[in-house]
């Protein structure tokens, strides 16, 4: 019997030394300690053994249940403390960080803006919901102009108003501007418009325009080609040219639509130009007398440029991409491109 609690001791021994989670400790305990364990069942044995030896064995069989006992309780506080301690490997690289950054068209926005500022503009803005008299009327277009159409206008029903719109440009804030500020204006506003318009690959119902304006003494359009070149050379690159034709607008005359050689094929033709080298950036022109005699400035006395251009557009030749619906889709594979 005493050969037998000798061994079994070297085996807990053992056992104590090879406990290294809660678990293993757990295991030791059930094969060890409990009313059917090992120590247990030698207990149990006490009856085989002769009455003289009954005081020895049964000293060294509670001494080894001390032992059991303090090695497991010693064993499962070390384990314990294991499992709370976070894994510290300071040789792992650090977890990654995504940080947010602005969309693409407000980046696209900002660096617009920045230019013009360069030049001199101001920044002005003006309300999305506009009345008919400062989208149309003011800016000369006439009461049957198929932009007023059910087709290109979203209208809005507020109390008994019915001539409020979503505007459907930005020009409508030249007319505020020059409503309020007396000549020189120089100024760039930025803002949403709203046309009611399928959405495809080339046209959103929803999207950004920067619309320019300057009125002085003696503007001329050689002054709006020269302004034009030079934010199109700081914004698509030095190497481009430009050309200018022919256009329409109500709210300005003569009109243009500018157009600069296409940076991705240099000009050669490619999918982006449509295989023409040339890509049409905006649309501009000489502020109209009529429009000036609506805001109380003498056209006699004074003269404006106008220039007009849609941000997705912008950006969608700047960086080559074929479909504008990927601006607002939210897909960060597209969005971290930028
Ligand atoms: N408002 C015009 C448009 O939305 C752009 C434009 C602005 C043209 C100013 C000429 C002058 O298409």
């Amino acid at each position: 019997m005493l050969e037998e609690i000798k061994k079994l001791r070297s085996k807990i021994d053992a056992d104590l030394q090879a406990i290294s989670s809660a678990e293993e400790a757990e295991a030791f305990r059930l094969k060890h300690l409990v009313r059917k364990g090992t120590i247990a069942t030698l207990f149990e044995r006490m009856r085989e053994v002769a009455n003289e030896e009954k005081r020895l064995v049964g000293k060294e069989l509670n001494q080894l249940r001390a032992f059991a006992q303090s090695g497991f309780d010693e064993a499962q506080i070390k384990t314990e403390q294991k499992s709370k301690e976070p894994i510290q490997d300071p040789t792992l690289p650090p977890r990654k960080l995504y940080h947010g950054h602005e969309h693409p068209i407000m980046q696209a926005k900002a660096r617009i803006q920045e230019i013009f500022i360069r030049m001199g503009f101001t920044v002005a803005t003006g309300p999305d919901i506009e009345d008919d008299y400062h989208n149309f009327e003011a800016l000369n277009f006439s009461p049957d102009h198929p932009a007023r159409d059910m087709q290109d206008t979203f209208f809005v029903k507020h109390g008994d108003r019915d001539d409020l719109v979503l505007r459907t440009h930005t020009s409508p804030v030249q007319i505020r501007l020059m409503k309020s500020q007396k000549p020189p204006i120089r100024a760039i506003m930025p803002g949403r418009v709203y046309r009611n318009e399928a959405i495809t690959a080339r046209a959103l119902a929803e999207f950004y325009q920067v619309e320019g304006l300057y009125v002085d003494k003696g503007v001329t359009m050689a002054q709006l080609k020269g302004t034009l070149f030079e934010f199109a050379r700081a914004y698509y690159g030095k190497d481009i040219k430009f050309r200018f034709r022919p256009s329409f607008f109500p709210f300005t005359e003569p009109s243009a639509e500018m157009d600069i050689t296409c940076f991705l094929c240099d000009g050669k033709g490619c999918r982006v130009c449509k295989y023409s080298g040339w890509l049409e950036i905006l649309g501009c022109g000489m502020v109209h007398p009529n429009v000036l005699r609506n805001c109380d400035i003498d056209p006699e006395v004074y003269s404006g440029y106008a220039f007009g251009m849609g941000i997705e557009r912008t950006q969608m030749l700047a960086i080559g991409l074929d479909d504008i619906r990927l601006f607002y889709e939210n897909d960060v594979r597209f969005l971290s491109q930028f």
